[in-house]
């Protein structure tokens, strides 16, 4: 008799080159844990609508933890001949219980079953990201605390913009990852919709109980149409989505810590622990890991990009193409649990190079917004303040020197009657206390957020 669950149709055996093309236990095998626990739950729905005896369950759950604890021993034998993982189990599950075991598969189908597993899959996926996502921002937001004091220069365009706290600019990075898991919890409740019992495509005659499936398996409600389940992955779209966002947030961080460690910069001292060298420069500490980081993102895009193409040409309801999708899926998750995984530790043990930052904030104007505000409070229009101001810039640029050194009467030309309260608002420190608004750098806002922070991620 054929291996084959679907071999009563069939005569003699099928061409190997199409079991190597058409397999897909190589990628899904990872689905075990997930396969099994949807047979368990469907087991136990069909004794209780009589299409098992309570004893034949009791069987199949056994029978289904053992096949569990043999795969997890490395124990079962894979074959391309099976297939994949629903048939690797349903046959282990026959060889052990015989004509039980033939009929695990009542009301069911492949095609409502993986996308059950891969739901099962995403949900814990899902969980473990939000577990990753919240280290790195206690990494961030550590950090924002160890460097709290410190003044960095924020950049527009990466030319010198304004001044900024270190905890700023950290605590920018908490938010995003914030975004990125509030996302993820969106995203989890489409996937927590069961497919189960929409069997092949039109439902089953027979009288299954999809409620108490959705119970056992913890899914918040039942999919209401058979014909969208197997046709269903806008959840795998989205979730790739949410994990091409953090690898972009990721990719962006990284490129910013690339060009900060270097000796033009000279803003971070990056772990050697995370670093590596060159095998014919010995001086080389080259930051591969956040290279990496910015270099595996397209690989997650490019998973989302796959998968709407897999998607796009697809009638209702299953058709095999689908099988294509989880090495995509499974590629961005790991790629996104890998560099979440670094960057973490990452973050938390690189420190600002405090000294080689103050040697050179006050050059690049950062005050210069400042003191055109301060012309602005004193009923000076917004568009001559900032014409007065990039004069005094242009002029200091002339004489090579700062804002703060310029001589009074400089201001009091650019803005008569301005006074020499103007001094109050010259040079990094004085610039960056001036700051008032809600979300703004202002020391007392940015000690509000870190407060908000610490009790958010405990
Ligand atoms: N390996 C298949 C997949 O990943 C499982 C469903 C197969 N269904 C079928 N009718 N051949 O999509």
């Amino acid at each position: 008799m054929s291996q084959k669950t679907w071999g009563g149709r069939f005569d003699g055996g099928t061409d190997a080159r199409v079991e190597a093309f058409t397999e897909s236990i190589s990628f899904d095998k990872r689905l075990y844990r997930h396969d099994i626990r949807a047979s368990q739950a469907h087991a136990g729905m069909l004794a209780e609508v009589g299409l098992l005896t309570p004893d034949e369950a009791d069987r199949i759950l056994v029978a289904l933890d053992e096949i569990g604890a043999e795969i997890e021993a490395g124990r079962m034998e894979y074959s391309i001949s099976l297939e994949d993982i629903h048939t690797h189990i349903e046959r282990a599950l026959i060889a052990k219980l015989g004509d039980v075991g033939r009929k695990l598969h009542t009301a069911r189908s492949r095609n409502d079953q993986i996308v059950t597993d891969v739901k099962l899959w995403t949900r814990d996926a899902i969980d473990d990201l939000d577990g990753l996502l919240q280290d790195l921002q206690k990494a961030f937001v550590d950090s924002a605390e160890r460097e709290r004091g410190v003044v960095i220069p924020g950049y527009t365009h990466l030319q010198r913009a304004q001044p900024v706290l270190a905890a700023h600019y950290f605590l920018a990075y908490a938010e995003k990852f914030q975004r990125d898991r509030e996302r993820l919890a969106d995203t989890r409740k489409r996937v927590n919709v069961l497919p189960l019992g929409a069997a092949a495509l039109a439902g089953t005659s027979l009288p299954i109980d999809r409620e108490s499936v959705r119970q056992k398996l913890g899914f918040d409600s039942v999919a209401r149409n058979s014909l969208d389940v197997s046709s269903d992955r806008d959840f795998l779209i989205e979730f790739v989505f949410d994990l091409s966002l953090i690898a972009t947030h990721l990719s962006g961080w990284a490129e910013e810590w690339v060009i900060w460690s270097t000796t033009e910069f000279n803003f971070l001292d990056l772990p050697d622990a995370f670093c590596t060298g060159s095998s014919i420069m010995p001086h080389k500490k080259n930051p591969d890991v956040l290279e990496l980081t910015r270099g595996k993102s397209a690989r997650v895009i490019g998973c989302l990009q796959q998968l709407f193409l897999l998607l796009k040409g697809l009638p209702l309801a299953y058709n095999r193409d689908l099988q294509e999708d989880k090495t995509a899926l499974f590629d961005a998750f790991d790629t996104v649990a890998g560099m979440l995984a670094v960057a973490a530790p990452l973050v938390a043990q690189t420190k600002l190079r405090r000294e080689a930052i103050a040697n050179r904030i006050e050059e690049g104007f950062l005050d210069a917004t400042t003191l055109m505000e301060f012309f602005i409070a004193k009923g000076v229009p917004m568009r001559s303040a900032h014409e007065a101001v990039g004069k005094l810039v242009r002029r200091c640029e002339q004489e090579r020197c700062r804002l703060v050194q310029l001589p009074a009467t400089a201001f009091e030309e650019a803005c008569p009657g301005i006074g020499a309260a103007v001094t109050g608002v010259l040079g990094v420190a004085k610039s960056l206390a001036a700051f008032k608004s809600y979300g703004s750098t202002a020391p007392e806002e940015v000690e509000r957020q870190l407060q908000a922070w610490r009790e958010r991620l405990t």
